[in-house]
């Protein structure tokens, strides 16, 4: 029997649902390619994930692949409570409410693990963990991961060798992480933040706190709202990255002087503390965007307040003894989520589709995968990708089979076409004006290299010579020949120091070739 707080509403968050299973297209092409397999069929997969609009077309896609859906929240604040209410009567078990207490999250958890899951999607690794520490790990097949912070957790387990099953680890993949911890959260966070306090962004300093990918997002859409950003990073490749991205870099106690918002990005614990909110300015807004809720440090800003207050909905107000106010948005939960809807419908589409495949993944191979942590197969994450791609109407190019050969081989370099050499001919020599040239090319170029050298001078001249390469440069030596040539048989010159020159010694040698012949021949022809 499922579970939720508002049945009522249900017609409500049916509206929300259909609105974004509408705009979920490349999950809804998937579920109609996969649909008539049922590769799910009389499965049982247990989820925990933010249960809202888009969680919900995922689990009722899940179902139409023939699974039967047991689900729960990954967040006690994001459920919204409609779309559980419409949920509930779509899909088997729904045990989720807004505002759950930390003994009816993990009382909800527990629950699905009761009803027998032999599949996990987990966000935040919740879900598998109480897995492990209650038994039911066994008859689990595997369970793929949505987020950063989960993925952490599962690989730790790997370490320890205490992960029971494998694990697909859905947030690496591109599909994934690149639109959706970057765009997604970058657009939806700014929406909770201006949601949350209805106020104005731009000229405001905004403290963005962990440069990786949703770090990113989050300055990256903040100053396009007119904030003038600052990052504070602990990794000195993402500080130079910020500092190249036009971002003001600074120390989190610099920071914490100047902020009039702040945005923790990091996974990490502890993120903002004591020190920091005793030197924030009256007025600052806190706000957390990583998946838990302890980067604000919540306990020392409650300890250290006189009072505090809800002021807003999903705003709290901690006033100081010395009558600074200090603002957390959601409770230090994810701002995104708790105080608007989560990523864009399009966003979590590929997100979403991208956990489909992982799962159906999961389900055909069975006893085959080591319980370890597992990347999503590179042909899975492609097709979630080239399927939106189509979907935009998108067309991109595809690499030749030459262009292929050449990024796989060490050996091989492009061949010179009649453009490439013309191009290098009339740019290489002013005396040889308007030079004719056509060349057969190489299929590949082995070093030493043999070339016959024709000239359109009369009588008809034929050169042969050998084009060694050694440590990246090309030099040129003279088999035999029949041109008034001023090298001699067995004599080698280098050839032209150009970077075409270097990467190519057929163009290397018709250079050499040309600044050598006495005969002033206009036109010159290259044969292997
Ligand atoms: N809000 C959302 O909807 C959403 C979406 C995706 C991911 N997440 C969560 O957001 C968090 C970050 O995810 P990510 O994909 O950007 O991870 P990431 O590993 O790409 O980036 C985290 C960054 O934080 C930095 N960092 C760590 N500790 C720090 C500290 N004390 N001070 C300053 N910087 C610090 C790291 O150096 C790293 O650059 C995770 O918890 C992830 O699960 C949230």
């Amino acid at each position: 029997m499922s579970e939720v707080r508002e049945p009522g509403s249900a017609a409500a968050g049916r509206r929300k649902i259909e609105w974004a299973m509408g705009r979920m297209r490349v999950l809804g092409a998937l579920v109609r390619e996969l649909e008539p397999e049922r590769p799910l069929e009389g499965m049982r997969v247990g989820m925990s994930l933010h249960l809202e609009a888009k969680t919900a077309a995922l689990a009722i896609s899940l179902e139409r692949l023939g699974a039967r859906v047991s689900i729960t929240s990954s967040n006690p604040l994001s459920t919204q409570d409609d779309v559980a209410a419409a949920l509930a009567e779509s899909v088997d078990r729904v045990y989720a409410w807004r505002g759950e207490t930390e003994e009816e999250y993990l009382r909800n958890h527990r629950r699905v693990l009761d009803d027998g899951p032999q599949l996990i999607v987990d966000d935040g690794a919740d879900l598998s963990v109480m897995a492990h520490e209650t038994g039911a790990a066994p008859g689990i097949i595997g369970a793929t991961e949505e987020t950063t912070t989960g993925v952490l957790r599962f690989r730790a387990m790997e370490r320890e060798g205490v992960l029971r099953f494998p694990v697909i680890a859905v947030n690496d993949a591109m599909s994934k992480h690149l639109y959706d911890n970057r765009f997604g959260s970058g657009q939806s966070v700014l929406d909770g933040v201006m949601r949350a306090t209805n106020m104005q962004v731009g000229g405001k300093r905004v403290v963005v706190i962990g440069y990786g990918w949703v770090g990113k997002g989050v300055a990256e859409r903040f100053r396009g709202m007119g904030a003038r950003v600052s990052v504070v990073e602990v990794d000195p490749f993402k500080a130079l990255e910020a500092y190249m991205d036009g971002y003001e870099v600074l120390g989190s106690m610099a920071a914490a002087r100047v902020g009039d918002i702040f945005i923790t990005c990091t996974g990490n614990v502890r993120v903002l503390t004591a020190e920091h909110f005793r030197v924030m300015k009256d007025g600052a807004v806190l706000a957390n965007a990583g998946h838990f809720d302890v980067e604000v440090d919540v306990r020392a800003l409650r300890s250290m307040a006189a009072s505090e207050e809800e002021v807003r909905p999903n705003v709290r107000e901690f006033r100081m003894g010395d009558g600074r106010r200090l603002y957390l948005l959601g409770e230090g939960r994810l701002v995104n989520l708790v105080a608007a809807d989560g990523h864009p419908i399009e966003v979590m589409d590929m997100s979403f589709a991208t956990q489909l495949l992982a799962v159906v993944h999961l389900a055909r191979n069975r006893g085959r995968l080591e319980s370890r942590v597992h990347p999503l197969p590179r042909e899975l994450d492609e097709k979630v990708v080239r399927t939106k791609l189509a979907i935009e109407g998108i067309e991109i190019d595809s690499l030749t089979e030459e262009q292929r050969r050449y990024l796989e081989s060490w050996r091989y370099r492009a061949p010179p076409d009649a453009a490439n050499l013309a191009r290098n001919a009339s740019s290489a020599s002013a005396a040889s004006s308007s030079p004719l040239m056509s060349g057969r090319p190489p299929s590949t170029t082995r070093f030493p290299a043999r070339y016959t050298l024709r000239t359109s001078a009369r009588p008809a001249a034929m050169t042969t010579f050998v084009v060694r390469s050694h440590a990246g440069l090309s030099s040129i030596e003279l088999r035999s020949r029949t041109t008034k040539s001023a090298l001699r048989p067995g004599e080698s010159v280098p050839t032209s120091s150009s970077p075409a020159a270097r990467a190519d010694p057929m163009v290397a040698a018709s250079s050499a070739a040309r600044a050598d012949m006495t005969d002033g021949s206009p036109a010159l022809a290259l044969w292997r």
